[in-house]
């Protein structure tokens, strides 16, 4: 996810640093490669570099760039390759622009401008926004109109901040589907992505809304709607607190955790995943191509959440790679003498990489010969020091006690890795890996679309708040989303909840069913469509209510339902990270209306270092 920043300030005020240490403070969000546009006399000055922000500060060093009135990015690529010519801010004519999002619409908008004699300078879809708002503002030189022309020809997300040469004065931002934030100081106003950069600059801050237009000025800020009307907006006193800063905005950790998965699965995979989308980049793994073609056999050893996300790793890795997988409760492989050795690749699971018997479970696989991975959150942990080798979650910390960015990243590294030996045992096609890696570095876009959808969900809570029994059902990928949507809701409501395969339930579930009874069906179109839905009917039939997550525009499994939670189509494997999603939402507000400790449900720990 791109990051934004910009400022405008009174007098010879540079707003360099400011724009630089934004972009520090967003670097989180994504850092393929970098960039600033500052308007000094009547010309953009621009900089950019791929990597890191500390080589666009390289970059800078002996420039003496120095203006009032900036804009800054940092990319994570979507459209286009990782190159300097990609990186942000796009200039056009008297239009500086930079941009977080994507535009669906890009591809006709671009061939509707090269008819008219429009010519690009890079592969972005960004650089379609600054070419439509050049031929606006070319119309009238009216900024504020220019805008509100361009963005009616926008689909897709994008929250842009833009400079336009003859407004030496004025900074204008966008928001539709991203986040951005204006901020005010006494002789400063600035834009960001989130709060974060505003901290120690501004004094007060406004989230806008989805689309909202911002005029900024040193010493004013005003927002206009798609109308272009003017909108009352209320600034709030920016007096973060170390903990409010660390909750970012939201009352729960667990509620910040569910909102930082986009951003967590760029994180995750953004350094495994070549610039052309077609290589994946596993080139610490201590094991050569050729040792990797001797596996016989993998085996995945976790517990709970991260037991969950192996489940998805034997689908992954068995589709792609056709290695067979085993995977076990790692309280369980630890006693049972498992049968291993030196052919077969083990990997433990864990967030914590502390978990007494995933460690166990571990060393005993080490002990007998096996190759000992591990997927982890934590850097020197015993799991990360025991292992032979370790592929890192980039989750960040993980406080609520309900493991939620941690699932979703682990199993976005499972799907690389499966692709990872699919390719290099030769099982899997380049157009195949390609195609999914595509849609991978989409999917922390339609994460962020999931969760507009918590209103429904909230308002599902209530109305299923007081019901006895709820059970989750899916088939294939999404069997292990059901079993995890089950541990959800239990750890942190205290409601009885089951996951069982769809399949299961005439061998034994379907005897719970009765009116007090919900059925939260994990139902997607795709091959198990139709077996998956007579199930649901079977439930309903005998009086159970209906939650199902499936495919937007379903029509037929909206009508069996009582709550359709609709879910963007991708490819088959990427559902599981969307379908965990309202999920983890649903228990996070059951949780709060029925009041118990969301961040610290009873009997919990973190981190489980004990049998
Ligand atoms: C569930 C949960 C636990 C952990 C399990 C493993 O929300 O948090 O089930 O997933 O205790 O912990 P780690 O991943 O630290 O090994």
């Amino acid at each position: 996810m791109c990051g934004i920043v910009g400022a405008v300030s009174k007098g010879n005020k540079n707003v360099l640093e400011y724009i630089l240490t934004g972009l520090k403070r967003l670097e989180y969000r994504g850092y393929d490669s970098s960039g600033v546009c500052m308007l000094s006399g009547d010309d953009f000055t621009t900089v950019r570099a791929v990597g890191k922000i500390k080589e666009l500060e390289h970059k800078l060093h002996d420039t003496h760039l120095s203006s009032h009135i900036g804009i800054g990015h940092t990319r994570w690529a979507t459209h286009g390759k990782v190159s300097e010519k990609n990186a942000h801010p796009h200039i056009v004519g008297n239009i500086a622009l930079v941009h977080n999002g994507i535009i669906e619409n890009y591809s006709e908008l671009k061939d509707e401008l090269i008819k008219k004699g429009r010519e690009f300078q890079s592969e972005t879809d960004t650089e379609i926004i600054a070419h439509l708002l050049d031929m606006e503002y070319q119309k009238g030189k009216d900024e504020l109109k220019a805008i509100l022309n361009t963005i009616k020809k926008l689909h897709g997300m994008f929250s842009l901040g833009i400079l336009f040469k003859n407004c030496p004065n004025t900074l204008f931002a966008v928001k539709c589907g991203t986040p951005l934030v204006a901020g005010k100081s006494s002789d400063t106003s600035f834009i960001a992505s989130d709060v974060y950069p505003l901290v120690e600059y501004a004094e007060t801050y406004a989230f806008l809304e989805d689309y909202e237009i911002a005029r900024i000025e040193p010493n004013d800020i005003i927002v206009y709607n798609v109308k272009g009307k003017k909108v009352e907006k209320v600034f709030n006193p920016l007096n973060i607190t170390g903990e409010e800063l660390s909750k970012g905005g939201y009352k729960y950790y667990m509620e910040k955790e569910i909102h930082e998965q986009p951003q967590v699965i760029v994180n995750t995979i953004q350094d495994r995943i070549s610039a052309s989308r077609d290589e994946i980049i596993f080139d610490d793994l201590p094991l050569s191509k050729e040792q990797l073609r001797q596996i016989k056999r993998i085996c995945i050893v976790g517990c709970g959440t991260a037991w969950h996300a192996g489940l998805l790793g034997k689908y992954y890795i068995e589709k792609y790679a056709r290695i067979p997988v085993e995977v076990d409760v790692a309280s369980e492989y630890r006693y049972r003498d498992p049968v291993t050795s030196k052919d077969v690749l083990t990997i433990m699971i864990s967030q914590s990489g502390e978990t007494a018997d995933t460690l166990a479970a571990g060393r005993e696989a080490k002990k007998k010969g096996s190759f000992l991975m591990c997927i982890c959150n934590k850097p020197n942990s015993t799991m990360n020091r025991e292992s032979n080798y370790t592929v890192f979650t980039q989750a960040g910390p993980e406080i609520g006690v309900a493991a939620t960015k941690s699932f979703t990243s682990q199993v976005s590294v499972l799907l690389l890795f499966a692709l990872y030996l699919g390719d290099v045992v030769g099982k899997l096609d380049k157009k195949e890996l390609k195609n999914i890696l595509e849609e991978l570095v989409k999917i922390p876009f339609q994460i962020e679309n999931v969760l507009k959808l918590s209103d429904l969900i909230s308002e599902t809570a209530s109305k299923y708040l007081k019901f006895r029994t709820f059970l989750f059902i899916g088939r294939g990928v999404h069997y292990p989303i059901a079993l995890e949507g089950a541990l959800k809701l239990k750890e942190i409501t205290y409601l009885h909840a089951e996951g069982y395969a769809s399949g299961e339930l005439k061998h034994g579930p379907i005897a719970l069913v009765d009116n007090d009874l919900v059925l939260i069906a994990v139902c997607p179109k795709d091959d198990l469509y139709e077996k998956s839905l007579s199930n649901i009917e079977e439930v309903s039939a005998r009086g159970g209510s209906i939650i199902a997550i499936g495919t937007e525009g379903d029509k037929r499994l909206e009508k069996i339902s009582d709550v359709f939670i609709p879910l963007p189509v991708v490819n088959k494997d990427l559902m599981p990270i969307l379908e965990v999603v309202p999920i983890q939402v649903l228990a996070l507000n059951v949780a709060v209306k029925k009041g118990t400790d969301v961040d610290k449900p009873r009997n919990l720990a973190k981190s489980v270092t004990v049998e």
